[in-house]
């Protein structure tokens, strides 16, 4: 089938914006229509500009400084709504009012309180006052899946007579399914008289979680815009989300016959803006952007994606702008996953070490949800690599006193002697590693810290990381503690321990140093 372009109406800063508990400020917006440029969208609807002076003027800077989407601006069928809109986007290169009324009968009676005449000469009167401002103007008949389809084709022609370039038809309440939504859209491309000058719009909410289906459904059947918001913000149950929509079609542009213009490239980067700005956390198996999309555990699937990806892909983290899948290690992990990842790690290991670190892991898994990385490179240091430890932490005692820089005292132990020596520091344990190196007389160059807490509650304990670097080896040093500083003082130690034993015996330390 060839494909045809799909326009992506982004309304993230409008509908996404009125989901409870996600109001974004002025300049939040400002950011976020910046990054929907980048990706590509070709409609932002900026903001509702009569429904108060912040979204006005959020309206008014996007329209004013976001450059290459057409920025549209909501109004209901009344000359103040869009009035305003008109004022909020005339600033702007290419501007769309987007004009709407209730053609439901529970919306006409019970909200409106109008009868269809009525409402339908409100519709056509609000179209032709909008096009004084801009040839642009979209047409929607609010709960339309809910209305009564001779109405609804009756309040279409008469709009499109009266001038409206898009036909936007709303799930309002998330209320249809697919195939009757699909009908829907088909039924209206045949029936509306003068619909052909005109784009076919879906606007689906996803209260039976069926927003993305409609919207797909809608576009099957000749629709040829889509309205979303990135993460599926929106409205109670939300809007369909914009990464599903768009990397549906792109998976699937045979089968639907249709194409975005979205630099899917910008996707996960999008996301997570709009979930740092609005506060609302990606769900982890939220598809495509969610943490687990493109993440792997079972040795089954494991297995698989390291012969062939498209075994349990289908499409590249890549597409979407990540680094790549991620292989996560744990009690699912099989074997040929774990030799995987040491020998991406640098590690090279023989078959019964392979067997020996392969037990601890699983040991290891049974108690963390997840097994990292430098998990890893500890188990094969601690089983493979016996390191002598040289040094030991005796005491340590640190003093934090408000307006005055940290203090530490430690006290080392090396082979049967105790040295002391005490430091301040720009914190407490940038003063306890210094009191280190003064006790050990080794200054190794520390290239990164992590603390982790390995278990939950009030009594969890701390893991420190850290890398320490010195002539070009690295080396790597674990701490565990309930205290994170005496972690972290371990942690310390232990490299330099692993940085002497390797000094000793240097033709088995090399591999592991070079390996973290
Ligand atoms: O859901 C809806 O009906 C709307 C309209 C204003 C398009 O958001
Ligand atoms: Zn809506």
């Amino acid at each position: 089938m060839p494909e045809e372009k799909v326009i992506i109406f982004d309304t993230t800063l409008r509908d996404g914006e009125q989901s409870p508990g996600a109001a974004l400020s002025i300049n939040e917006k400002l950011e976020i229509a910046q990054q929907l440029a980048k990706l590509g969208v070709d409609i932002i609807e900026a903001g509702f500009p009569v429904s108060s002076p912040a979204q006005f003027e959020a309206t008014r800077l996007i329209a004013e400084q976001v450059k290459g989407p057409t920025i549209a601006g909501l109004a209901r069928a009344n000359t103040k709504d869009i009035e305003a809109a008109a004022n909020a986007l005339a600033a702007a290169k290419k501007r769309r009012i987007h004009t709407f009324i209730a053609t439901s009968p529970i919306h006409m009676k019970n909200k409106l309180k109008k009868t269809p005449v009525e409402v339908l000469k409100m519709a056509v009167e609000a179209v032709r006052f909008a096009k004084t401002f801009t040839n642009d103007v979209e047409f929607s008949p609010e709960d339309a899946c809910r209305s009564e389809m001779p109405f609804l084709i009756e309040i279409l022609t008469a709009v499109v007579e009266a001038g409206a370039t898009t036909l936007n038809i709303p799930d309002t309440v998330g209320y249809i399914l697919p195939y009757e939504y699909g009908q829907i859209i088909a039924k209206l491309k045949s029936d509306v008289r003068g619909i052909e000058k005109c784009i076919i719009s879906t606007h689906c909410h996803n209260d039976l979680g069926m927003a993305v289906a409609n919207s797909l459904a809608g576009v099957r059947n000749g629709a040829r815009q889509v309205e979303c918001a990135v993460n599926g913000l929106g409205e109670r149950a939300g809007n369909a989300a914009l990464e599903e929509v768009v990397m549906a079609i792109h998976t699937r542009a045979n089968f639907l016959g249709a194409r975005t213009g979205i630099n899917t490239k910008e996707i996960y980067r999008t996301s997570q803006m709009v979930s740092r700005l609005t506060g609302f956390v990606v769900q982890p198996n939220k598809a495509i952007v969610g943490a687990n999309a493109f993440a792997h555990e079972s040795g089954v699937h494991v297995d698989g994606m390291l012969k062939d990806r498209t075994t349990y892909e289908i499409m590249t983290p890549e597409t979407i702008g990540l680094g790549g899948s991620r292989m996560v290690l744990g009690r699912h992990t099989g074997r040929h996953g774990f030799i995987d990842r040491c020998k991406h790690l640098g590690f090279t290991l023989s078959k019964e070490e392979t067997e020996t670190t392969y037990q601890k892991f699983l040991e290891i898994a049974d108690k963390k949800k997840e097994v990292f990385d430098e998990d890893i490179a500890a188990i094969i240091n601690d089983e493979i690599h016996v390191v002598e430890h040289l040094y030991e932490l005796e005491h340590l005692r640190v003093i934090i006193d408000t307006g005055t820089a940290p203090t530490a005292e430690v006290s080392i132990k090396s082979k049967g002697k105790s040295k002391s020596a005490s430091a301040e520091g720009d914190g407490p344990v940038d003063a306890v590693y210094e009191a280190i190196r003064k006790a050990t007389g080794h200054s190794p160059q520390l290239e990164s810290y992590a603390i982790r807490a390995v278990t939950g509650g009030k009594e969890a304990l701390g893991e420190a990381t850290v890398k320490i670097i010195e002539k070009d080896c690295t080396y790597l040093g674990r701490g565990v503690s309930t205290d994170i500083i005496e972690a972290s003082a371990k942690a310390y130690v232990d490299a330099i321990n692993r940085m002497m034993s390797k000094k000793k015996d240097k033709g088995q330390g090399k591999r592991i140093a070079d390996s973290v």
